[in-house]
């Protein structure tokens, strides 16, 4: 099943976020392997470019983007389409947490809102510009993690149990 899906990936153009290190760094490197061409986003520049170099110009580019932004993430999507004229796949990885705490008071708003940004905000951005290019030609693929956190009913609440869980339900 998992090789149909790399097999589908070949000739297609997909954009990974949070592709500097991590599940999406090996995905960028697996999609790059089965003939895909890649967009890696990240705020690790360094890290990203490292990733992309690795993989090859000819079949990646990284493009900063801090995915709680709207304006690097449709940038992102643009960027793609300008290179590759086309856009296929986007991966909505990029995903932070805050370590765990014994109890809701101990957690600060800050830290739920910058988790939020990241892993709920960043993935409705990431559906959304690849819906605006997807929609009109009828034609596209969105992948989005979550966790199985995310279905877990602890004595412990942690911001990213809390934020996948508007994900996943
Ligand atoms: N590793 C696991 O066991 C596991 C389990 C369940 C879910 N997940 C989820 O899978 C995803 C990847 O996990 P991982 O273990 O590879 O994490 P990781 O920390 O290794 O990689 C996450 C990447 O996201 C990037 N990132 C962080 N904030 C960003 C932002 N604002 N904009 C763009 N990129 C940003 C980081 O720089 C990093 O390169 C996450 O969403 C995570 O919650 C992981």
């Amino acid at each position: 099943m998992f090789w149909i899906l790399l097999v589908q990936v070949r000739r297609k153009v997909a954009l990974i976020t949070g592709a500097a290190s991590g599940l999406g760094e090996c995905t960028a490197k697996l999609f790059a392997e089965h003939r895909a061409k890649v967009i890696l986003v990240d705020i690790q520049d360094d890290l990203g470019r490292m990733v992309s170099e690795a993989i090859g110009s000819a079949n990646s580019m990284f493009v900063h983007c801090d995915v709680s932004k709207e304006e690097d993430v449709k940038n992102a999507i643009d960027t793609a389409i300008s290179t590759y004229g086309k856009f296929d796949i986007v991966f909505n990885n990029a995903g932070i947490s805050d370590p765990l705490k014994p109890s809701i008071i101990d957690n600060e708003k800050t830290a739920f809102d910058r988790v939020i940004g990241v892993n709920v905000t960043g993935i409705f951005l990431g559906m959304k510009h690849a819906a605006r290019v997807m929609v009109p030609v009828r034609s596209g693929t969105i992948i989005s993690t979550a966790t199985q956190l995310a279905l877990l009913q602890m004595w412990v609440v942690d911001e990213t149990m809390v934020n996948r869980a508007g994900l996943t339900h």
